[in-house]
């Protein structure tokens, strides 16, 4: 895959000829990344006319060389090598455009500061109406609202905690004058939570402001309210009685906050599924964001050397402050992202993007089960075609709502992508505003249909207006680092017109 290329721009000394010797790569990426690296030389280069401008660029240009640097080279040890060979005086390390794209994809999508604000204090409304009942709970955000992989327009999942009242769970004494809070006697737990759910269903449904179209699904392996809320635009699921799923959603953030690689990583790839049909926000057969950021992070487990740790690892490093365990699961693993020490990984997200789908394209879903707990393949304990065991509540499967056609889909498209992502006329930059490259290329499904030429071809939805929208804006938002990277002088154009 031709941009999975590092390259290096060096700027030699005079005296060191040999240099010339080395192997100029054929294909330079330049980025915006490598021009910031240098802000108060272009600071002072504004000050010059333009000639001398001119000039000295040209000058500058003669003594340096583009280097491809092998992927998995440390960037230190590179240098260290090539410095045996002349005095390296500058260097810069380009980022692909690839991988500027899954980041650019990330920032326009990600939730914005006001949007996270406006969760809270939806939760914050319907707090209000449920401390009619219970006057010490909490509504508290969970899953992708709070978990950093959340895209704007995702649903607002909210769990009304009942464990404050009496003071369990929460380390604190409940006060001495704190109404206790005792259900009448029910069979069991489950039954508990949906007479709750189902009284604080009505209340929102009668008097919630702006709570439209509520539905109480009690019957669902997790019970839930569902209701829309109007001012806000948040289609929420209101659960009680889940405390496992906020551990789930902090060890969510804790991964997408270890390397800055992860979050563009599941964020385009979420993208990806969603465009293609993958995932559904209508509950079915379908593989959820939940099942793939699991199995993302799989991956990135299993890469050499890994780029997060196990699950086992961080309960390792846990202190007794992280202890924790909840319905009898052992949920504790160490929320202090300084004791996790990796071995450095340098792969770029372009070439994880193609390692991914080559990775699940080839996976041997028949009979190994996807572990982030152990980092490794395991046993398949039962026949689901997609097996993601839960990371807390180990004996059950995320994904055992996937069947076989869905995974199949899921499959091919994979190795459709991964084959796309090695065709020249993909990983590099289109010259023609018609043809998207890249991540363009792979989110606009019409595109990766008549990308697997020769290959079998599959019946596949054309591009929507939301498709469009995006690859608009992943252009506009490509222009506009391109003006930057001009206006920093790191020279991208001219590098990529040869
Ligand atoms: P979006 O699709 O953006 O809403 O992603 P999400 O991560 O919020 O997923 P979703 O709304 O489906 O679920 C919310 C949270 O519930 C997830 O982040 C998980 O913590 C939890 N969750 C979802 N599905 C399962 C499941 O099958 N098993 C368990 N144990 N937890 C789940
Ligand atoms: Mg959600």
């Amino acid at each position: 895959m031709a941009a999975s290329m590092r390259v290096v721009g060096l700027s030699l000394s005079r005296s060191s000829n040999s240099f010339k010797t080395v192997y100029v790569s054929q294909r330079c990426y330049l980025s915006a990344e490598a021009a910031t690296k240098v802000p108060h030389e272009n600071t002072a280069r504004q000050m010059q006319t333009f000639a001398s401008l001119q000039t000295e660029r040209q000058e500058e240009a003669s003594r340096t060389v583009l280097i491809n640097c092998p992927k998995g080279v440390n960037e230190k040890k590179f240098i260290k090598y090539l410095s045996r060979y002349g005095t390296v005086k500058k260097y810069f390390f380009y980022e692909t455009y690839i991988d500027q794209q899954l980041n650019t994809l990330t920032e326009e999508y990600q939730l914005t500061e006001e949007n996270i604000r406006l969760r809270f204090l939806v939760c914050s409304l319907v707090k209000d109406i449920t401390s009619a009942y219970f006057p010490e709970c909490s509504v508290k955000p969970f899953g992708s609202s709070v978990n950093s992989f959340g895209k704007l327009g995702c649903d607002l999942d909210m769990f009304l905690d009942l464990d404050g009242i009496s003071g369990k769970n929460t380390g604190k004494a409940s006060s001495p004058f704190a109404i206790e809070f005792q259900m009448k006697r029910v069979p069991s737990q489950r039954i508990a939570t949906q007479n709750i759910l189902s009284v604080i269903g009505e209340c929102i449904e009668q008097f919630g402001p702006g709570c439209v179209g509520v539905q109480k699904i009690l019957n669902a392996r997790c019970p839930l309210v569902r209701f829309s809320h109007q001012p806000s635009g948040f289609q929420c699921d209101l659960t009680a009685n889940n405390r496992i799923a906020i551990k789930t959603s902090e060890l969510l953030y804790i991964y997408g906050n270890l390397d800055p690689r992860v979050r563009p990583l599941v964020f385009s790839i979420r993208c990806w599924a969603h465009i293609h049909g993958i995932t559904s926000r209508i509950p079915g057969a379908w593989i959820t964001n939940f099942s793939l950021t699991m199995m993302v992070l799989f991956f990135l487990q299993k890469r050499n050397p890994p780029i997060i740790p196990t699950l086992d690892q961080m309960k390792n490093i846990a202190g007794a402050e992280d202890k924790c365990t909840i319905e009898g699961h052992d949920c504790t693993f160490s929320s202090d992202l300084s004791k996790m020490k990796l071995a450095q990984n340098t792969e770029m997200l372009d070439n994880l993007l193609l390692e991914f789908f080559t990775f699940y394209g080839n996976f041997a879903f028949s009979k190994a089960s996807i572990n982030i707990r152990k980092g490794k393949e395991q046993n398949k304990p039962e026949s689901s075609p997609l097996h993601i065991q839960n990371p807390f509540e180990q004996e059950l499967n995320i994904s055992k709502n996937v069947n076989q056609s869905q995974l199949e889909r899921f499959v091919n498209l994979a190795r459709d992508s991964a084959w796309m992502l090695q065709q020249d006329t993909v990983c590099s930059p289109s010259r023609s505003e018609s043809h998207p490259w890249g991540l363009a290329a792979l989110l606009l499904s019409s595109a990766l249909q008549s990308g697997s030429k020769g290959k079998r071809r599959k019946q596949r939805e054309p591009a929507s207006e939301r498709i469009k929208f995006l690859l608009e804006s992943l252009k506009t938002k490509q222009t506009n680092k391109s003006d930057l990277n001009l206006s920093h002088s790191n020279g991208k154009n001219s590098a990529t017109e040869s």
